[in-house]
């Protein structure tokens, strides 16, 4: 494994971290997600993403990452770095959802809880939700920080005039913000004046769904597998994003793929670490032999400047962002 400094902090992340959003719910076969996990720990993935909806049922990936700790990882905690969040729909009511303090504080209580854990390394606003005030939201982490609950505090997915705004309030109150979590991919470009502050401002960054869901895979260019994201009734890809243009871009990519010789997935990933202020990519995967693919794209050459320029233009074809 590859670690790299987390923006201006003394924390290394693994430039592969392992995401719990799917298939560590109580839908899902807990024996493929002990695997996985297991498998990431002995490759050196030593950072593990969730938050407090990730199941489904929302809070079974907390549930069931908890269990696979006490049973296999027990006396491995301090070589661990856990991570969740809370902002989105999580339990009825008003104070369930969104960036208040009230949903941030209960939300970690309850995180700790379902894990087992006495603290998380990192804690992260999910969303700034459009009406919380930024100040407020960010107090609620920093109070976090002061009482042992998490050691570290993230942003997801702040608007960069918000995100300005969150490393300014943390840093005058001596909690400054370890990382932040933007989706991207090569078909999502959209994060990049993100990356450009959180870099300027000493935040770590973090890319989360670096295969669009999958779409950055090939597993789409004959159709929808029954087995994959798109076709589950629990999956967060629908299939009316699984569009032609994504297809034959897709299938554009894998050709540079396999001159390169490795798998679309392999380049994809390579290929958002080839920006060296991202500290690391949140990998999602079904089964331990995805993983086993994915970590392989620490291993491949080095781009070409005519690679990097043909993939440019692939994915700047209109239609792709998702
Ligand atoms: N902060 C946020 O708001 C936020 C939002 C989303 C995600 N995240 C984090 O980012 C993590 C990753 O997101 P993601 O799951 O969307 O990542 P992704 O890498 O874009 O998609 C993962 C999916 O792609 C398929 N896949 C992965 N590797 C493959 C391979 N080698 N060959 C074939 N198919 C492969 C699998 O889907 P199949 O089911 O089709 O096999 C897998 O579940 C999440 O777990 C979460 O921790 C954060």
């Amino acid at each position: 494994m590859i670690y790299r400094y987390c923006g201006a902090s003394g924390i290394q992340l693994p430039v592969l971290s392992l995401g719990l959003w799917h298939n560590f719910g109580s839908v899902d076969d807990f024996s493929v997600a002990r695997q996985m996990l297991l498998k990431a720990f002995d490759s050196g993935i030593c950072h593990f993403d969730l938050a407090n909806n990730y199941g489904p049922e929302p809070g079974t990936a907390e549930e069931n990452f908890g269990k696979i700790l006490r049973q296999q990882l027990q006396g491995h905690r301090d070589e661990i770095l856990v991570s969740t969040k809370a902002g989105h729909d999580m339990w009825p009511g008003v104070y369930g959802t969104g960036s208040s303090r009230k949903n941030i504080i209960a939300s970690c209580d309850q995180s700790l809880r379902r894990m087992g854990l006495d603290y998380v390394d990192i804690f992260y606003s999910h969303r700034y939700d459009g009406v919380t005030p930024v100040e407020e939201t960010m107090q609620a982490l920093v109070d976090l920080v002061r009482s042992g609950k998490a050691l570290y505090v993230g942003i997801s997915k702040y608007p960069l005039e918000q995100q300005r705004r969150c490393y300014e309030y943390l840093r005058e109150h001596d909690t400054p913000c370890l990382v932040s979590q933007y989706r991207a991919s090569m078909f999502n470009t959209l994060a990049r004046p993100n990356l450009d502050l959180a870099s300027r401002e000493g935040s770590g960054f973090i890319c989360f769904s670096p295969l669009a869901q999958g779409l950055l895979t090939g597993k789409y260019l004959n159709g929808i597998p029954e087995d994959s994201r798109a076709a589950k009734a629990t999956g967060f890809l629908q299939r009316t994003q699984v569009t032609e243009p994504r297809i034959e871009a897709s299938r554009l990519l894998s050709a540079i793929a396999e001159e390169r010789g490795q798998s679309l997935p392999q380049m994809a990933i390579q290929w958002l670490l080839h920006d060296e202020r991202v500290t690391s990519v949140i990998l999602g995967t079904s089964s331990v032999h995805q993983l086993e693919d994915n970590l392989l794209s620490i291993e491949g050459p080095d781009f070409t400047s005519d690679q990097l320029s043909r993939i440019e233009a692939i994915i700047s074809r209109d239609g792709l962002t998702l």
